[in-house]
C-alpha cells in the first residue's frame, strides 16, 4: 500500500469520526461535501438527496464564486430537480453508477445524460472535471448523489479526478449515508418526542376553557424572551447568552410547566367565578321566588296597613328593586377578585336575611356554603382547594422527572417547577429567593403570570387589557417580584404583541 494511500485511508477514518458527531442535519451536509472536496482537492461540490421522484439539491459549495467578495453571485436555492436520467445526478441517484468525467462540455452526446450549462452561463463559471457518486445507505437504497466539480492539481490547475479517488469517495459516501440515516433517526425520535408533549400539555390544558392553549402561549412568550436576552448588548443581560440546546431546554420546559394540573379537578380549573353557574342560577331562582313572597307579604300587609293607592305601588316597586339589587350585588362579587370588608359583611347580612316560600317555609336568602364562598376575602378558591391548585407544580415535578431527558435537557424539570417562585421568597412551592431561581425559570415566571391575566380564552371574566396586564408586571417587578431586566425587556420590545 502507498503511503499516499494510507494517509486517505487514515483521513477516511477520521472524516467518519466527525460526520458521526455531527447530528444537526443541514451542518452535516455541508460537513460531507466539504470533506469529500478536501480530500480530492474539488473547487465545487453540492449534495442532492433522494426525495421519492425528485432530487432535492441540499448544498452547494463553490470556491472560485464564493471568492468573488464583490460581486453577487447565485445564492443557492433549493429547488427539487425531476428524478430521471436526462441529469447527471439524477443519472447517477438511478442507476447507481458512478462518473467520472473529464470536461462535461466535451460529452459525445450518446450519454443518457446531458450537462446543463445555464449555472455557468449565469454565474461566468466554467465547470469542468466532475465526479458523481451515488449516496446508498445500508440496505443499498440510493438516498443522495454527491457532486464533486473540478479538482485542482496542487498549483491551481484544472486537472480530471483521479480514477483511485471514485472508490475513497465512494467509501466516503457510504459513511456518510450512515451518518445522515443517523441524524434523520434523531431528529425522528426528537420530532415524535415533541409532538408527544406538546399533545399532551394542550390536551391537559383544554380541560378547562380558562386554560385552553395557555402553555403553547407561554412557550411562545419565554422563547421570545429568550431570544431577547440572546439579542442585548447593554445592561447586565448582555452577559447571558443561551445556546440552542439552551433555548430547546427552556422551551420544553415551558410546555411541561403545567403538567402536573392533570392532577387538579376539573372544577377549580373551570373555577373563575366564587360560585359555579349552577350554584348562581340555583340563587337567581330563589331570589326570583323571593320576589315573590315579597309581593305576598306585601299584599297582606297592605291589607292590614291601609296605604293610599299610589304609596302602595311605590312601596312595592321599592321593595322589589331591593330584591334585585342584591342579586345584582351577588353577581358582582362572584366575579370580582378581591372583597372589602364592606362587601363581605354584605354577604353575611344576605345570609341572615329570611323568606317565605311558596309552602310557607321559611328559608334564607343565602345558604351558610354560599355565603361562605362568596366571602372569601381573595380569590375564589378556599384554602384546601387552592393548595390544590398550588400543588400542581410539584405533580409537574413528579411527572417530569420520570422522562429520561438527555444531558442536555437535563434542567427542564428544575426550570419547569419554579415557574410559581417569586425572587422575594413569596412564592411556591419551596419559597424560593433570587439567588436560587434560574433566569430560565424568570422568564417562565414572567410568562405565565402575562398569559394568565390576559388569556381571552375566558368563559366568564374578560381579558384584562394588555396595558393593565403590563402595569401589573411592572408592579410585581418593582415589588421585588419578577426580574425588573426582563419585565423591562419584555415591555420595551413589546414581546407580547401578536400571540394569539
Ligand atoms: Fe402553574
Ligand atoms: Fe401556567
Amino acid at each position: 500500500m502507498t503511503r499516499i494511500l494510507k494517509d486517505q485511508i487514515k483521513r477516511l477514518n477520521q472524516i467518519g469520526i466527525a460526520l458521526t458527531s455531527e447530528t444537526h442535519l443541514p451542518s452535516l451536509l455541508e460537513l460531507i461535501v466539504r470533506e469529500a472536496r478536501n480530500f480530492t482537492r474539488a473547487d465545487a461540490g453540492s449534495l442532492y438527496s433522494v426525495d421519492r421522484n425528485q432530487l432535492r439539491f441540499e448544498v452547494a459549495q463553490n470556491d472560485t464564486l464564493a471568492a468573488r467578495k464583490n460581486e453577487v453571485y447565485e445564492s443557492f436555492r433549493p429547488y427539487p430537480m425531476p428524478l430521471d436520467k436526462t441529469s447527471i445526478a439524477g443519472y447517477v441517484a438511478i442507476t447507481g453508477k458512478t462518473l467520472n468525467i473529464a470536461d462535461v462540455y466535451e460529452l459525445t452526446g450518446r450519454e443518457e445524460y446531458r450537462f446543463n450549462p445555464a449555472f455557468d452561463e449565469r454565474n461566468r463559471y466554467r465547470t469542468r472535471s466532475m465526479l458523481v457518486v451515488p449516496i446508498r445507505n445500508q440496505s443499498g437504497e440510493i438516498i443522495g448523489v454527491l457532486q464533486l466539480i473540478n479538482s485542482l492539481d496542487e498549483n491551481g490547475n484544472l486537472v480530471v479526478f483521479e480514477r483511485r479517488q471514485e472508490d475513497l469517495v465512494a467509501s466516503l459516501g457510504s459513511q456518510a449515508a450512515a451518518a445522515i440515516e443517523n441524524a434523520r433517526l434523531i431528529n425522528a425520535v426528537h420530532d415524535i418526542f415533541a409532538a408527544l408533549v406538546r399533545y399532551s400539555a394542550s390536551a391537559i390544558d383544554a380541560r378547562s376553557p380558562h386554560t385552553a392553549g395557555h402553555s403553547r402561549r407561554v412557550a411562545t412568550y419565554s422563547m421570545r424572551l429568550a431570544r431577547a436576552v440572546n439579542e442585548e448588548t447593554n445592561g447586565v443581560l448582555a452577559n447571558v447568552l443561551f445556546s440552542d440546546k439552551e433555548l430547546e431546554e427552556l422551551n420544553y420546559a415551558a410546555w411541561l410547566h403545567d403538567i402536573g394540573k392533570i392532577g387538579v379537578r376539573e372544577e377549580l380549573l373551570e373555577r373563575v367565578d366564587r360560585l359555579s353557574s349552577s350554584d348562581m342560577e340555583l340563587i337567581s331562582t330563589r331570589f326570583e321566588a323571593i320576589k315573590l313572597a315579597v309581593a305576598r307579604d306585601f299584599e297582606r300587609q297592605k291589607n292590614e296597613l291601609q296605604y293610599s293607592k299610589e304609596t302602595d305601588h311605590f312601596e312595592l316597586e321599592r321593595r322589589l328593586r331591593e330584591v334585585d339589587e342584591d342579586m345584582a350585588f351577588i353577581r358582582r362579587i362572584n366575579k370580582a377578585k378581591n372583597l372589602t370588608s364592606e362587601e363581605i359583611r354584605r354577604v353575611r347580612e344576605l345570609q341572615g336575611k329570611i323568606f317565605r316560600n311558596a309552602r310557607g317555609e321559611v328559608r334564607a336568602y343565602l345558604s351558610e356554603e354560599e355565603a361562605h364562598h362568596l366571602s372569601l376575602p381573595t380569590g375564589n378558591l378556599s384554602g384546601m382547594e387552592f393548595q390544590e391548585v398550588q400543588g400542581h407544580v410539584l405533580q409537574t415535578l413528579n411527572i417530569i422527572n420520570k422522562i429520561p431527558f438527555t444531558k442536555d435537557l437535563e434542567r427542564i424539570p428544575v426550570i419547569a417547577a419554579a415557574h410559581h417562585e417569586k425572587l422575594d421568597g413569596s412564592g411556591y412551592p419551596l419559597g424560593l429567593t433570587a439567588p436560587d431561581i434560574m433566569i430560565q425559570a424568570r422568564i417562565l415566571g414572567i410568562a405565565d403570570v402575562y398569559d394568565a391575566l390576559t388569556a381571552t380564552d375566558r368563559p366568564y371574566r374578560g381579558a384584562m387589557p394588555v396595558e393593565e396586564a403590563l402595569g401589573h408586571l411592572i408592579e410585581e417587578a418593582e415589588a421585588g417580584k419578577l426580574d425588573r431586566d426582563l419585565v423591562d425587556l419584555f415591555v420595551r420590545k413589546k414581546l407580547y404583541e401578536g400571540v394569539t
